[in-house]
């Protein structure tokens, strides 16, 4: 989108999650939050980002994508400060701005296309994106005058009762024209219960100055939902988890049980695997087709499966490479290692990768025949086509030869 800007707001230490980890850092499916608003600014494709980070901000820029420029916050003085700290950066840009914040990840960016275009096509000085919410707790209600146009936000904190069952609510993402947001900025005061200065203030200001305040409203209100509580974590995670399941579904996976299937963010599975229940995969594992994995399964950071792979029930698998039409049908181990294909891992099969200070391979060739219960201690080499008895130790750099 041409003349656009954004502004992340990612500064804060997020009190209510009672962690030493900023909030924005936190993971939805196995994603820190500030991953999802750099996507959604990269498919935005917009001129100028720039994310505002405060609280512990050498950790936490390390999650913002190159091509975001990084401003800090000294001081978690409001959403207010923290625009006018990103608008520092933009300079004199004179297009429009999208505030956007990092606890919000459920935004599509479909969604902030229509805002913007809303925004564009009323010539508004300014627009929020708003929701309908049963339970509107915890967000600023949009109030509105007699006209029913809107003439302000009003946080949760200082609403009266009247205000408090108000259901139509700020999302906190608003477009604003350059000029408009720079003009009031100034003229926000610290005059409510926590003594920040609320970018929600700019709305009731410029609505006083006669300025033009446009709305769209959400069809999905689960876009919404910021994260402020461990709670919200839970339950944006869960709807995160939702979408990442149906969108592997749709391309040809079958997921016996969505509930009980915990896919990260990322994760890449090929059509015709069966993914059975309780089964953990993590963001960034790649499982080609018509395998079967699960039940119980647990497949970690860096495991990429080949096709035609059976994966069955009580495994572990960490930072491996499983070649095609490999089985490990039951319980056991496999880390640091990399199976070849047409393997057979025979139950409780470990791979005994870390001495206590070191952690090392294990290499399965082709066709190799692994008895149930082996111990393979890395570093080692099972050559190909070479089997090992149930019960055996295969102890360290003591390769077994091909056949
Ligand atoms: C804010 C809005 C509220 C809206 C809700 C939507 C204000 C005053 N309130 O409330 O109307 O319904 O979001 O989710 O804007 N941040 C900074 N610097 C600061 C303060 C906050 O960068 O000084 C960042 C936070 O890191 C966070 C975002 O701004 O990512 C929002 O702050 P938060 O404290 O979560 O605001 P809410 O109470 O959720
Ligand atoms: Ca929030």
């Amino acid at each position: 989108m041409k003349n656009i800007a954004c502004v992340v707001l990612a500064a804060g230490k997020g009190e209510r999650m009672k962690s030493s980890t900023p909030k924005v850092l936190h993971p939805v499916c196995g994603r820190p939050m500030l991953g999802y608003v750099c996507s959604l600014i990269a498919e935005l494709k917009v001129k100028k980002a720039v994310c505002v980070l405060g609280y512990k901000h050498e950790l936490a820029r390390r999650h913002v994508a190159a091509g975001i420029t990084v401003a800090i916050q000294k001081k978690i003085a409001g959403t207010a400060d923290a625009v006018a700290t990103g608008l520092r950066v933009l300079g004199s840009f004179k297009g429009t701005v999208v505030v956007l914040y990092g606890d919000t990840v459920l935004l599509k960016t479909q969604t902030i296309k229509k805002l913007v275009a809303t925004h564009l096509d009323r010539q508004a000085d300014v627009t929020l994106l708003t929701a309908t919410l049963e339970k509107p707790q915890g967000y600023g209600r949009i109030v509105r005058d007699k006209y029913f146009t809107i003439s302000g936000i009003i946080e949760e904190k200082d609403a009266n009762e009247v205000q408090k069952a108000i259901k139509e609510i700020n999302t906190g993402i608003m477009c604003f024209k350059a000029e408009a947001l720079k003009s009031v900025l100034g003229r926000i005061k610290p005059n409510n219960r926590k003594k920040e200065y609320y970018l929600t203030d700019a709305i009731g200001i410029l609505y006083g100055s006669g300025r033009i305040v446009e709305q769209v409203t959400l069809e999905d209100a689960d876009e919404a939902l910021g994260i402020n509580s461990r709670a919200d974590l839970a339950k944006v995670n869960g709807i995160m988890q939702r979408r990442i399941n149906q969108d592997l579904m749709e391309s040809g996976v079958t997921i016996v049980d969505p509930a009980s299937a915990f896919i990260g963010f990322g994760a890449k599975i090929k059509p015709d695997t069966v993914i059975y229940p309780f089964t953990v995969i993590e963001s960034g594992v790649t499982i080609g087709a018509r395998c079967s994995v699960g039940p119980f399964i647990h497949l970690r950071l860096g495991t990429r499966v080949a096709d035609d792979v059976t994966i069955g029930n009580f495994l572990e698998v960490s930072r491996s490479r499983i070649g095609a039409k490999t089985f490990a049908k039951h319980f056991g181990y496999l880390g640091d290692s990399r199976i070849g294909s047409m393997v057979n891992i025979g139950a409780g099969t470990v791979t005994a990768n870390f001495d206590g200070f070191h952690k090392g391979i294990t290499v399965v060739k082709d066709k190799a025949f692994i008895g149930s219960d082996s111990v393979l201690v890395a570093p080692v080499t099972i050559g190909r086509s070479a089997r090992t008895g149930a019960g055996a130790v295969v102890t360290k750099s003591h390769n077994v030869q091909d056949g």
